[in-house]
């Protein structure tokens, strides 16, 4: 439970209170809470550096079981992620000690001059994230989230942003789910159990759901997509995600790649981190997470949530490297490297959409290459897209929820690389350089001239090592921007 508290502290007893300090300056607006760290300061251990900790316990000028006092650094240096990271520390500190419940004592947005996102709202998405620990599939539980986290904030802030508090535990229980869907081991998540998951969900939350089966996908003639699923024993579905408000003037079709498990198939990856390939449906989990979201954020736009899901699996019945199928758009493609799935599933899924929704902007996001981590490392996605102003709002969206995006070019004169000879297109280009873009463009041949973005998460969907806000694995990486930007749109 999160909740916004404005107590006088000298009065209202707490177990935990914990309190940011900047090395520099007051950045509090309570005054109990000020003269608290005005004696904390004059010890020599804590100035407010960076990672200092110190710990009062039953201090006697209020009702505390104790008082955890976090340096932040100096004021210049702070900014929404050094917060959000603060906050989630915090939380897990206190998690390790064993504790239930934590008041956390909220800086001024006034003195700390941060607007957008708000500090309050940075400490919350922290505090709300940092409480998370996927452990599902241990017997022997260590972490126990805390039961109660509140925000200690002045009377009129507590009245005003109720609703913003409201908002961010959507959105952050949005990235939670995504988050356990890609930690979660592709033995437990096949497409047909995958997509029982997100439907579920959906439905609870009001939206339009439609799932095509197999027989479906054949009918339809999504033979793109259909190649891709052949080699695996669990069949493949479509999922269709509609959030549809009353006057809504304009539609987005969010698409997602969601490969359960990718192998390779017949281009079969080498050992090495073939078991991070679970999180090859990061992109699927994050369409399936905004909308869930939206559901309940009820934004104005119109939204179409749309998520091919298969395995990527070598087997007799897998497809080929020289095989020629033919998409749905009716365009055939020779699939040259049974690897390079991805796009497969998405052509298919973009054209779809397309044809039977007719969006004014369309962006598909996934795991789609290693070459883009190449290009951008583990921590920034890379945005696709030749309208300079959808690209903005999305690389914008990403500075202020911290999920980084970086715009990178669709020169024409790569396309040549992705001419067949036996067919329109083939699935990789004749060389691995610049291999992001050349998927990237691979897409642009379906799009038409709907407004598109592409933003490949390869790199910021999984986390080898946890930070300050999120564990091991899975990220959410996508929902919060998302959520942003369809505010916005
Ligand atoms: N799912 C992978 C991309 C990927 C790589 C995601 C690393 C996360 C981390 C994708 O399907 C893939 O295998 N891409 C190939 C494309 C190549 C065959 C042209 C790649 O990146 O090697
Ligand atoms: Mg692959
Ligand atoms: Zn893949």
């Amino acid at each position: 439970m999160l909740s916004l508290k404005s107590i006088d502290l000298k009065k209202v007893k707490t177990e935990t209170l914990i309190i940011p300090v900047c090395e520099d300056r007051d950045i509090h607006d309570d005054k109990t809470v000020s003269s608290l760290i005005t004696k904390a300061k004059k010890l020599k251990e804590f100035k407010g550096d960076k990672g200092e900790e110190i710990v009062f316990y039953t201090p006697p000028e209020i009702k505390a079981g104790r008082v955890i006092f976090m340096g932040l650094g100096k004021l210049e240096k702070l900014n929404a992620e050094s917060l959000r990271a603060f906050a989630g520390k915090a939380v897990k500190k206190c998690i390790n000690m064993k504790l239930t419940e934590v008041l956390i004592g909220c800086p001024s947005a006034k003195k700390i001059k941060m607007e957008m996102p708000l500090p309050l709202e940075a400490i919350i998405e922290g505090a709300y994230l940092g409480n998370h620990l996927f452990d599902k599939y241990k017997e022997e539980k260590k972490h126990s989230s805390l039961k109660n986290i509140s925000f200690l904030v002045k009377p009129d802030v507590a009245k005003s942003s109720g609703k913003i508090l409201k908002s961010i535990t959507t959105i952050c229980e949005g990235t939670i789910f995504a988050r356990d869907l890609i930690n979660t081991p592709s033995n437990d998540k096949k497409p047909e159990q995958f997509t029982k998951i997100i439907t579920d969900t959906a439905k609870k939350e009001n939206l339009r759901v439609k799932i095509f089966d197999e027989k479906e996908l054949k009918r339809k003639k999504f033979g793109a997509m259909l190649a891709v699923a052949a080699g695996s024993e669990s069949k493949p579905r479509m999922i269709v995600l509609e959030y549809n408000p009353k006057g809504a003037k304009k539609t987005v079709a969010l698409v997602g790649k969601g490969v359960t498990f990718d192998s390779g198939g017949i281009n079969l990856k080498p050992t090495g981190s073939l078991e991070e390939m679970k999180s090859d449906m990061s992109g699927a989990a994050a369409v399936a997470a905004t909308l869930i979201a939206l559901a309940k954020l009820k934004p104005k736009t119109k939204v179409i949530g749309i998520i091919p899901v298969v395995e990527n699996m070598p087997s007799g019945n897998a497809s080929r490297p020289g095989d020629i199928v033919k998409s749905y758009s009716g365009k055939t493609v020779e699939i040259l490297n049974t690897d390079a799935e991805g796009r497969l599933i998405l052509i298919d899924a973009i054209s779809y959409v397309i044809k039977q929704y007719k969006p004014q902007i369309l962006i598909d996001i996934a795991t789609l290459t290693g070459a883009c981590v190449i290009a951008l490392g583990e921590k920034i996605a890379g945005v696709f897209s030749s309208d300079d102003e959808l690209a903005q709002s999305i690389i914008s969206s990403g500075e202020k929820t911290h999920e980084r995006c970086w715009h990178m070019p669709l020169p024409d004169d790569y396309k040549e690389d992705l001419k067949s000879d036996f067919a329109d297109f083939k699935n990789i280009a004749g060389s691995r350089w610049g291999g992001a873009i050349t998927a990237a463009l691979f897409l642009s041949e379906f799009v038409g001239d709907t407004r598109w973005a592409h933003i490949d998460i390869a790199g910021p969907s999984y986390m080898k090592k946890g930070n300050a806000y999120c564990g091991v694995g899975g990220t959410g990486f996508g929902v919060r921007l998302f959520c942003d930007l369809l505010e916005k749109l």
